[in-house]
């Protein structure tokens, strides 16, 4: 039997964190300003104190914008507020937006929307920063957050308001399309827009169908990564020999012997280095064994 490793296509940054990480490096290379980033670019360790080593600053939402020196500050693919993009502006912060335009789009959504005199109405986690973002381009203050089926059961308002129902961009779909009717079902004037982006749903999907594949399934992800601990579970449920790591070291040789197939998939936030290396050192073992 052939030997062979299955990458997965969809493996690693998704295209609006690309996007962001690529920003930054453009802007260290071009601009003689100091660069800072709005909250870290990505959640992944390796990739910020990468860039931290580069000359990258990484303010923190809160930070006094006054007790730093003005520099380039590039949003990352989450998006900030109305207020936070004027706030810069104003100390003379020169604003890279790297927004993910699927985050942009919504933001246009809900301050259109309630500029009309809809009520938004978020379905995603209010904690989560996107969220954040997209409250902060709201006109007014009529809007609700809600995240599971009592909090939609429970939703509530004047029957003649008109509502404009948006979603977290990672939001699960078919949650989505529950909550919807839910809310639909009690017979409000709903204008619904499905704004998850398929990136999240796709790489779970691919990676699903090469762990069917192969013997043993490697999964890369930092410690934290929540998307790339359900990638473990999605394909620890079709390939018994599924093994988490977070980069090459971490890979214990004597599972890969006598394997035939490797498959390979890794979470958002992991750079393509990392996914190099761990295809590499399973090549290697391929090829000794
Ligand atoms: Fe990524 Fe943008 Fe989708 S940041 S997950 S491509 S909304």
């Amino acid at each position: 039997m052939d030997k062979k490793i299955i990458l997965a296509k969809s493996a690693g940054f998704c295209f609006g964190v690309q996007r962001a990480v690529d920003t930054v490096e453009e802007e260290l290379k071009k601009s003689p300003k100091l660069i800072y980033t709005y909250g870290p670019i990505i959640h992944n360790e390796n990739v910020v104190e990468d860039l931290k080593e580069k000359g990258v600053h990484v303010m923190e939402e809160g930070d006094d914008l006054s007790a730093s020196e003005p520099g380039v500050m590039v949003i990352r693919s989450h998006g900030v507020s109305k207020k936070i993009m004027d706030d810069l502006s104003k100390k003379e912060y020169k604003v890279v937006d790297a927004t993910c335009p699927f985050v942009k789009k919504i933001h246009n959504i809900v301050s259109e929307y309630s500029e009309k005199g809809y009520h938004i109405l978020i379905i995603g986690n209010e904690s989560h920063p996107e969220i954040q973002g997209i409250i902060g381009w709201i006109h007014g203050d009529s809007y609700t957050v809600i995240d599971s089926e009592e909090e939609a059961e429970q939703f509530s308002i004047e029957n003649n308001t008109k509502i404009c129902l948006v979603a977290q961009t990672t939001y699960n779909h078919n949650k989505f399309e529950n909550l919807v009717e839910i809310i639909k079902h009690k017979g409000y004037d709903v204008f619904a827009v499905s704004t998850i982006c398929n990136a999240t749903h796709e790489r779970q999907e691919e990676a699903a169908q090469i762990a069917e594949l192969v013997d043993v399934m490697m999964v890369i992800g930092g410690r934290s990564s929540s998307n790339s601990r359900k990638l473990y579970e999605i394909c620890k449920d079709k390939c018994e020999r599924t093994f988490f790591v977070q980069t090459a070291k971490d890979i214990d040789l004597s599972v890969l012997k006598s394997t035939n197939t490797i498959g390979i998939t890794a979470g958002a936030s992991t750079p393509n280095n990392i996914i190099e290396e761990v295809q590499n050192t399973c090549q290697r073992v391929l090829n000794n064994y």
